[in-house]
Formats: C-alpha cells, structure tokens, sequence
C-alpha cells in the first residue's frame, strides 16, 4: 500500500475526502493514502463489509462508512451531507466506483440492457456524484472533483462498447465541468490508467494478480516496472492537493505511454531502428 515517503509533508492535513468505490481496488488504496496525508475520509459503496473494514484500518476517528449505490441519486445526496453533518466540508470528491464487463467479439452480441448497466453506474453515477459534489462545494467556492476514467478513452478496441464508452463519457463530464466550475475556484479533473491487478481487471480477464500483471507487463509501451494501485492513489493524491492548484479539466493518463503509440507500426522501424 502507498506509504507517506519519510521527509514529505502530510498534503491533505484539515480537508474531507468522499471516496465512491472506497472498499477495494484503487478506492481502498486511495482512502488509506489520504488518511495517511491527514484528510477526513468518507468511503462509499456497495461492499459493506469491506468498507468497514476499510474505514477500521484507517482510523475510525477520522473516518466513516456510507453505503451508497452510485446509480441512486438518495444515496448520492446523504452520502454527500454525510461528509458536511460528520466533517463540516466536503473538499475532495473521488469517483472510483466502476464495473467493466467482458468485451463480446461482435456488437451483435452485445445486450442493452448490459450496455445501460455499465453506463449507469460508470457514467451516471460519476454525474450524480459531481452533482452533489457541486452542491455543496459552490457555496463554499473551493473544491477538488477527479473520477477514474481509463486508457480505454485512449484508443479503441481493448474493451467492451459499454466501458468505453463510459470512460469517453467520464471525460467529457469533466471537461464540461471543469469549465462550469471554474468560475467558483472547483477543480476538476481525472485518470486514465492502463490495466493494473484489481478484483476489477482480475475478474474480466479471469486471472489472478500476478496474472493480470503479467499480460499487461507484456502489452505495456513502458518496460522495466509494472503499474500499481499506490500509482494511481499517488496521482488521486496530486489532484487532490493544493499541489496542482492551477490544474483542472485534465485528463491524467497514468499508462507508461501506451495512448501514444501504435505497437504494430514498431515494424517500419526496421533493423537499425530507422523507418
Ligand atoms: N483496474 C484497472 O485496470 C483499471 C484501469 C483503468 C480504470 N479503472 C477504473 O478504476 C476504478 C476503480 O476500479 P478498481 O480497478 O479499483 O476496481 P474494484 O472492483 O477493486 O473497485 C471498484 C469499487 O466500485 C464499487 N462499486 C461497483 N458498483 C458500484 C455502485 N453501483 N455503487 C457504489 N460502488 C460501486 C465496487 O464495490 C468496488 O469496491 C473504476 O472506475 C475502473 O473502471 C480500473
């Protein structure tokens, strides 16, 4: 798990933190991590006991549990005044709450009812949750809001339709956003990452970690480490703090590079390295 590197200040001291899809993956990571920083740290989900156990690993002093499904405005709201009645403020929202269902071979085999699924919960529910993120940071005029989008809003075809185009939509909202918001000092912004081991990615491609790392090890356009969820959390953790003041409706890819290139034109550059 991410740890506090010694000589580093504590970046989050005094602010609240709401973090959806808080009990596991990327969410749990981030959570630990900012309460390591000295922020106030609401986790929100469905996995309730994990959350809990999340919540009790940090400090429950400091810390709360919520259930709270992303797809249901109701939870979105109390999960939201939970932070203001519990820490008086909400500085940070995190959307990490997804799902990613396995890609068909063809679109005729797609379902859309499944389609509707996954953009509800990955895109909906980021909207709702930069609703009544915006609702209570407006008045307050300050604000940080970063959702996970993915490498998958990079380039096409290395997941299903439905998740796709999901995260283009998470980038969209932001961009959108990011311009409304700006007017009251409310950052916002998010992360692409490449594939990384999570119940997440271990679940769609049917592996376990060290699995999940070694097709991406494989695949990856940066060689020589391998990407992990303290890697994302660290990026959570820049958007978050007053560090990157001055950044908002960004698009953070946290993928060693793979968006811009093309593996399969490495061919053209021949023996010595010349096209
Ligand atoms: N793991 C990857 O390779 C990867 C890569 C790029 C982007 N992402 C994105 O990162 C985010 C976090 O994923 P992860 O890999 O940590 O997966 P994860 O499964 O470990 O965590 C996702 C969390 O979201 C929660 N969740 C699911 N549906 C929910 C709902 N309706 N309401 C509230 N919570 C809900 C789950 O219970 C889980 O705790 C997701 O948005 C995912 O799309 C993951």
């Amino acid at each position: 798990m991410a740890t506090v590197l010694p000589g580093i200040a504590r970046r989050l001291e005094g602010k609240v933190a709401l973090i959806t899809g808080g009990a596991s993956g990327i969410g749990e990571c981030t959570a630990k991590l900012f309460s390591k920083h000295g922020a106030k740290v609401i986790v929100a989900d469905i996995q309730d006991e994990l959350g809990q156990s999340v919540v009790k690993s940090i400090d429950l002093s400091n810390s709360t549990y919520i259930h709270c499904d992303v797809t249901n405005e109701d939870h979105l709201r109390t999960a939201v005044d939970t932070a203001i009645s519990n820490y008086g403020k909400l500085d940070i929202m995190f959307n990490s709450a997804g799902v990613c269902d396995p890609p068909k071979s063809r679109i005729t085999d797609n379902e859309k009812a499944e389609f509707e699924r996954i953009l509800s919960i990955n895109t909906t529910g980021v909207f709702l949750s930069m609703k009544h993120a915006a609702r209570v940071m407006v008045p307050a005029r300050r604000g940080s809001i970063i959702s996970m989008s993915s490498v998958c809003a990079g380039i096409g075809g290395i997941a299903s339709h439905a998740y796709t185009s999901s995260k283009h939509a998470v980038v969209g909202l932001t961009k959108n956003l990011a311009v409304e918001l700006g007017a009251f000092g409310i950052r916002v912004n998010c992360m692409s990452p490449y594939g990384l081991a999570t119940p997440l990615s271990n679940k769609v491609l049917n592996l376990d970690d060290e699995g999940v790392e070694r097709v991406m090890v494989a695949a990856a356009n940066l060689k020589g480490c391998v990407l992990k969820v303290d890697d994302i959390a660290n990026g959570a953790l820049f958007l978050a703090s007053d560090e990157s003041k001055y950044v908002s409706g960004h698009n953070l890819f946290i993928d060693g590079g793979i968006v811009v290139t093309n593996s399969a034109l490495h061919i053209l550059k021949g023996v010595d390295g010349k096209i």
